[in-house]
């Protein structure tokens, strides 16, 4: 890769989209898909701490993914699982792992493994890896406003203190920076309610890659794109 590091963005977001088509065109089951995307994930994620990302998020499953088939939901978890028991190499690392979304949804086991890797790897600020998972653009949105609404009802925090800043801070991406660059391979272009506060000035790249295929290559031509944008935040250049 020979991008100035200057023009490499400070946070991507990918939508991991493509591996049910990636299987069906193998002739494989959707679930075979998954299981090839999450090793992708796991490329790409290397890939970006080689190159100096510092932050990198990651859609892996929506608010609406609970209405796929009980199998394919399941297949998604236990990949999910099986990552999160091999995560203590990353937070050895110095990556930071945060999850992103309702975690009330999972079984205690999954959300209390989610917590203890959250707390082990706060202090590491090498890379942030953060996961969506059971994650929607408005429910962080709505998620934020009841915890203002608490603060307003405790009486901490007057109406009229309420700003962008705050409403930002208690997203569930924190105090993480807004996203740069958002990633969706898979040929859809929309953002389907993925870090949708966080995106408002982000360069979108889509490509017709599917997500199983995606590799630092694709990431690299999209970095090419990337550095070449002139990103105005609303301003003249
Ligand atoms: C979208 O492709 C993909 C998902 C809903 C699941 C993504 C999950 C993983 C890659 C594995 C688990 C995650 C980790 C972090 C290990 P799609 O099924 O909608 O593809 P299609 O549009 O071709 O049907």
């Amino acid at each position: 890769m020979i991008i100035d590091k200057n023009k490499l963005p400070i946070h991507i977001g990918f939508i991991m989209d493509g591996n049910g088509r990636w299987a069906s065109k193998k002739g494989l089951p959707r679930t075979a898909g998954h299981a090839e995307g999450a090793q992708t994930f796991r490329k790409i994620a290397r890939y970006c701490k080689k190159i100096g990302i510092k932050y990198i998020t990651f859609y892996a499953f929506s608010t609406e993914n609970w209405k796929r088939p009980a199998d394919e939901v399941d297949t998604i978890m236990k990949l999910f699982w099986q990552y999160l028991e091999e995560a203590k190499d990353f937070v050895k690392d110095n990556t930071r792992l945060i999850f992103l979304g309702d975690k009330s949804r999972f079984e205690d086991k999954m959300r209390e493994k989610m917590i203890s890797l959250e707390k082990a790897s706060e202090n590491f600020d090498e890379m942030t890896v953060a996961i969506a998972m059971n994650y929607g653009g408005r429910d962080d949105i709505v998620h934020s406003v009841k915890e203002i609404a608490r603060m307003v009802k405790e009486g901490y925090v007057s109406p009229s203190d309420i700003d962008e800043e705050l409403v930002e801070s208690l997203l569930y991406t924190g105090n993480m920076p807004d996203a740069d660059l958002i990633i969706r391979p898979g040929g859809e272009k929309r953002i389907s309610n993925f870090l949708i506060w966080q995106s408002s000035y982000a360069e979108l790249y889509f490509t017709d890659v599917l997500w199983p295929d995606f590799s630092p290559k694709e990431l690299d031509k999209a970095l090419e794109d990337y550095a070449l944008r002139g990103r105005r935040f609303g301003g003249v250049v």
